[in-house]
């Protein structure tokens, strides 16, 4: 093939996998697949780049424009549309139809999602993309063609054939509302501007005059209609629709072809019912006489068609009065607001509390008790207050504090900066939460941590709901989960809804409950951060409650998927004199936990030296250093006695390492620190390596001396003498101040006591065997 024709053939490979994702959402390759693909006909580009073309999927995202946007007069108007609010008024919207058309017949329409976006037109020209634009004013808007063109739902040029030579197809760029979502919260975590709803998020991201960033942002494009088309298309929009989706364009997975006014009703209420769970924001439904013909026969009122109609839903964003704000406390004792609001109908019911996330959120909000706010309900997620509408102040707003004791248990509340622990110990502040310290003295938090010690997935016991946890914490019956498994029937039977049987149930679930996974049970700790995955981590590569309780941010380090993050959070959490008193407690009513005795194979695996260095973070050292300052010692001590003259015999440690490690070799905790690390790989039943000259230096012993004495059992001396030089040793006959390293084999004599008076490091013979074993 030459290189035009495997670039085509990538292209349209590219291309038809794009369609099958974005378009189809039925991919027929891994994103691996993908990239790899990409990255090759990238790279053909580069050795040809006579050979790139603006419709290559390669060519999405281009340059800054210069200047604004340029203006764009639509050929043919983007209309609006009337609007309905009732099954009554769809019926007589309906009405109006076959009046226009003179007919008492049932008439076909198409519904279809009225997507909560942005309407936007597109030119292809001979299957190619040539033009975007907003829809403005109607009448004019604005080019947005590099924009629309890193939107991956957008083909570059259309597929298949049978396209007219000109075709201008219409629809909605939205923000489908996971990616919303993710956008805010990476939004909040950075200290960047944050969108009330998708609508706007979507606006702002194609209003960019740097494509690279709308590049970066989640839109989509969804085909609703055309606008100057130069062939004839079909009659009927639902069939026109579903040929221009052959074409590569993505139509809205809910359309619906329906007959008759009942039929109309029907799909608004089916659809209303599935709003909340759909991916993306919608505001109503668009109905659409579905043909052609007798869409021209009823024609337009002043902006809007006589044979199409939206039916809006409730709106999900609405404006209401902040009465007050609460103070929640969580499981982990974090300290949230809640907004009292003057209820208030939005996304389909009545909203009187709102969250506000944190006391940054409020800050950043400016919210006032008293305030005016935008509220907005949509999809499954707790209404939010995002919006404080500061027009309507009267000056008698008053502004939040947070609270400074506990609102349930009036225990102290302390802020708690939020860090951001990346790789290493690079740390990056994400604000701040509050807390309060009252921990399971806090009926709250005691609540909250029995509900979930309960659960299901945690210690399964059945039949203590929430309202019965209440109860027990209330009436003070329960301190600690612990106690949990001193309840007596006649206790429970104290409570309300409990009769003998269901009383007696409870306390033999209980017992039931005693003999227990481990990593159930430590998922049932509700240590933040640890979910299921986590604890079964934990429990399968660490074997035993002891060890997990035991186990240092390092060794924690080296399990799969455990971040610094949560390595910090175990040890935190283990290091808690409160949770450790639960924990024996626990322990001690006799909960047998299902251990077993060994650790897992990726965790046996040795560890090496070099392991260690690189994760002890030291200034100028990188993981290259680390290796290369490994393979000159044998074990930690050996490094942790170092000197300034070993450490300048390191080939390629340069001295402001040598200074960084010469410093940390100084502090005692630093020391201690890395004894103790080495001590539980050991302890945890780990074995330990030497790097040793491991790291392919040709001549590992260069500039060394070495001295033999002694006989040698496995080899004769001139063997041994000969494996020396060939690592590139000098081997003497006498011991002096110049000598590295002493072999020394039985009968040993002067020499030996030398070496031992000069503090030269001496091999035996098996320590010597192993030493040249680990050079192969
Ligand atoms: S058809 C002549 N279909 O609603 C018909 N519009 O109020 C023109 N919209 O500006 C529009 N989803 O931004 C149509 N499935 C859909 C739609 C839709 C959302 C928006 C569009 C338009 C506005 C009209």
């Amino acid at each position: 093939m030459t290189p035009e024709q495997q670039i085509s053939a990538l292209r349209e490979q590219l291309q038809q996998h794009a369609y099958r994702y974005y378009v189809l959402d039925d991919p027929t390759v891994t994103d691996a697949e993908y990239d790899r693909l990409y990255r090759d006909l990238e790279a053909l580009e580069q050795q040809h780049p006579e050979l790139i073309s603006e419709d290559s999927p390669t060519q999405r995202v281009g340059a800054k424009p210069s200047g604004g946007f340029a203006e764009v007069v639509h050929e043919v108007p983007m209309l609006s549309l009337s609007n309905q609010f009732s099954p009554e008024d769809v019926a007589a919207f309906y009405r109006r139809a076959q009046d226009g058309l003179e007919t008492r017949d049932e008439l076909t329409v198409t519904a279809e999602p009225k997507l909560d976006g942005l309407a936007v037109s597109i030119l292809y020209e001979k299957g190619v993309l040539v033009r975007a634009a907003t829809r403005g004013d109607g009448a004019t808007g604005e080019d947005i063609t590099a924009n629309v063109r890193t939107i991956q739902s957008v083909p570059l040029k259309l597929l298949g054939s049978g396209w007219p030579e000109r075709l201008e197809v219409r629809g909605e760029v939205y923000m489908p509302r996971a990616g919303f979502e993710a956008l805010n919260e990476h939004a909040r975590a950075t200290g960047q501007k944050v969108f009330v709803n998708p609508r706007n998020a979507a606006a702002g991201s194609l209003r960019q005059l740097d494509p690279q960033i709308t590049a970066s942002r989640p839109l989509t494009f969804c085909c609703y209609g055309t606008g100057v088309v130069s062939d004839d298309l079909p009659d009927s929009y639902f069939e026109t629709l579903n040929l221009i989706n052959s074409w590569g364009l993505k139509i809205s997975s809910e359309i619906a072809q329906v007959t008759g006014v009942e039929a109309c009703n029907d799909y608004i209420a089916r659809l209303g019912a599935k709003r909340d769970s759909l991916p993306f924001d919608i505001d109503g439904v668009v109905l659409k006489l579905d043909s052609r013909e007798a869409q021209e026969q009823l024609g337009f009122r002043a902006r809007d068609p006589r044979w199409a109609t939206a039916y809006k839903y409730p709106a999900q964003e609405e404006i209401t009065q902040l009465r007050d704000v609460d103070f929640q406390v969580g499981r982990t004792g974090a300290v949230t607001p809640v907004a009292r609001l003057e209820p208030v109908f939005v996304g389909g019911v009545t909203v009187s509390n709102a969250t506000l996330h944190n006391m940054d959120e409020i800050a950043r909000l400016d919210a006032r008790i008293g305030d005016w706010v935008v509220i907005r309900r949509a999809g499954d997620v707790i209404p939010q207050v995002v919006k404080v509408v500061t027009d309507r102040r009267d000056g008698s707003e008053l502004p939040v504090h947070a609270p400074e004791q506990c609102p349930v248990c009036g225990a102290d509340v302390e802020r708690v900066e939020l860090v951001k622990r990346g790789k290493g110990v690079e740390q990056r502040q994400q604000g701040s939460i509050y807390r309060c310290v009252g921990r399971l003295g806090c009926s709250a938090q005691l609540k909250q941590a029995l509900i979930h010690f309960v659960s299901r997935k945690a210690m399964d016991i059945d039949g203590l709901g929430d309202k019965a946890v209440e109860q027990l914490v209330d009436r003070e019956l329960i301190k600690s989960p612990a106690d949990l498994f001193k309840l007596t029937v006649e206790q429970v039977l104290s409570l309300e809804g409990y009769a003998e049987l269901s009383a007696q149930n409870l306390i033999d679930a209980i017992a039931g409950a005693k003999s227990i996974s481990l990593a159930r049970f430590v998922y049932a700790m509700g240590i933040p951060e640890v979910g299921e995955e986590t604890a079964r981590t934990l429990a399968n590569s660490l074997g035993t409650l002891d060890r997990i309780r035991r186990a240092q941010v390092r060794t924690l380090l080296r399990l799969p998927d455990i971040g610094l993050e949560v390595a910090h959070e175990i040890t935190h959490f283990m290091s808690d004199v409160h949770n450790q008193n639960v924990l024996d407690q626990l322990l001690e009513l006799g909960i047998e936990l299902e251990e077993s005795d060994s650790i897992s194979a990726k965790l046996q695996a040795s560890v090496s030296l070099a392991d260690l260095l690189e994760g002890a973070n030291i200034s100028a050292v990188a993981a290259t250093g680390a290796k290369n300052l490994a393979s000159h010692f044998v074990t930690l001590d050996e490094f942790l006695s170092a000197d300034g003259a070993q450490l300048s015999m390191v080939p390629k440690l340069s001295s402001r390492a040598i200074e960084a490690v010469l410093q940390v070799l100084q502090d005692a905790e630093w020391v201690a620190e890395q004894k103790a690390f080495e001590a539980q790989l050991i302890d945890f039943g780990m074995h330990w390596t030497s790097e040793k000259h491991s790291n392919g230096a040709e001549d590992p012993l260069e500039g060394q001396t070495w001295v033999l004495t002694g006989t040698l059992e496995s080899m004769g001396r001139s063997d041994a003498k000969n494996r020396l030089q060939a690592l590139g040793a000098k081997v003497a006959g006498s011991v002096s101040a110049n000598t590295d390293v002493v072999v020394a084999g039985p009968g040993a004599g002067s020499k030996l006591a030398k070496a031992e008076q000069l503090g030269i490091r001496v091999l035996d013979e098996a320590q010597f065997l192993q030493f040249l074993n680990e050079q192969e």
